[in-house]
């Protein structure tokens, strides 16, 4: 009997905690979420090789039924603005947008800003060194986790006219200049690391100055899937928080625009509960056991 009562009293500890655990994570204004995303909007940087973003108004304005009415209507490639790259993007065969499982799209947030290694070099290359003197400084790279290179790139995405961002306004692939992640680099997380998602403010994961897209060629097989044009990693801290990436669900898609979001929670690890949650609740469970004998 006494046995019974000391499970019940610990069934209700245990939902308590986790009851708090969710409280202790926010505040009266609920927790801090950072939006990772550009708008889009006319004129924003695309690819040269596919067409300019479109938006066109189709009511605006009374209808005759005595109401109200805004639509529009949107044209664009799939890999415009903030967007995700699926692994069909790159592979036969491969995850179409719409295969890839929810739960690969979120995960324990890392940022690391490359901004100081870049000097005057538009198509600097993220090396492993760079990724091994962040760990050096974070930590390792938590396991699932989602990465945001920050080059410095992304605050030029709404500077008029697409030079700053792509280098070129031509449609000339080989005109292109902006960082990337080295393909030695993007192998050793391949290798070492487990990496669900890589996000960057530039507007592809190789240099601007690649044609053949190694970079792509490494993560994409791995289905390390690829962010673009990502927003605002100003905002973003190194560690402690957990991304979400919500592609629109395009059927067949290789790749769609997303809205990207983190929420900063101190996260750490993969595990559901943060370290001082799980370690009030195994306290309490072992002060009920230890009073139950
Ligand atoms: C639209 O309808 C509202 C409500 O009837 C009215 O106040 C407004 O003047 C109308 N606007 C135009 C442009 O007709
Ligand atoms: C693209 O730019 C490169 C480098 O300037 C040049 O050699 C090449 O001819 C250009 N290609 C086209 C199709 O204009």
């Amino acid at each position: 009997m006494a046995a019974t009562n000391a499970f019940s009293s610990l069934l209700i500890l245990i939902v308590s905690g986790l009851l708090l655990g969710c409280l202790g994570q926010s505040d009266d204004r609920g927790p801090r979420l950072i939006d990772l995303t550009w708008s889009l909007k006319s004129g924003i940087p695309v690819f040269p090789f596919y067409p300019p973003y479109q938006f066109t108004i189709v009511h605006r304005g009374n209808q005759t039924g005595g109401y109200y009415l805004e639509s529009n209507e949107i044209a664009m490639n799939e890999h415009t603005g903030t967007h995700i790259d699926a692994p069909a993007h790159f592979v036969p065969g491969a995850w179409k947008l719409d295969q890839i499982p929810l739960g690969h799209l979120t995960g324990p947030g890392v940022m690391i800003d490359v901004r100081d290694k870049i000097g005057d070099n538009t198509d600097y290359a993220v090396t492993t060194q760079d990724l091994q003197d962040w760990e050096r400084e974070y930590g390792r790279i938590p396991e699932g986790g989602i990465i945001m290179i920050r080059s410095g790139w992304g605050e030029q995405f709404f500077e008029e006219g697409p030079v700053p961002y792509l280098g070129s306004d031509q449609k000339n692939a080989s005109l292109l200049h902006s960082p990337g992640l080295h393909p030695d680099a993007a192998q050793w997380l391949v290798d070492n690391r487990d990496v669900k998602v890589i996000g960057f403010d530039t507007i592809s994961a190789d240099t601007g100055d690649s044609t053949t897209y190694p970079t792509h060629k490494i993560l994409l097989p791995n289905n390390i899937i690829i962010i673009e044009n990502v927003g605002h990693l100003n905002e973003m801290p190194p560690t402690g928080s957990t991304v979400y990436v919500m592609p629109i669900k395009i059927g067949d898609g290789s790749g769609a625009p997303s809205r990207v979001f983190a929420i900063i929670d101190d996260r750490t690890s993969t595990a559901g509960l943060t370290t001082p949650d799980f370690i009030l609740i195994l306290a309490s469970a072992i002060m009920l056991i230890v009073q139950a004998m």
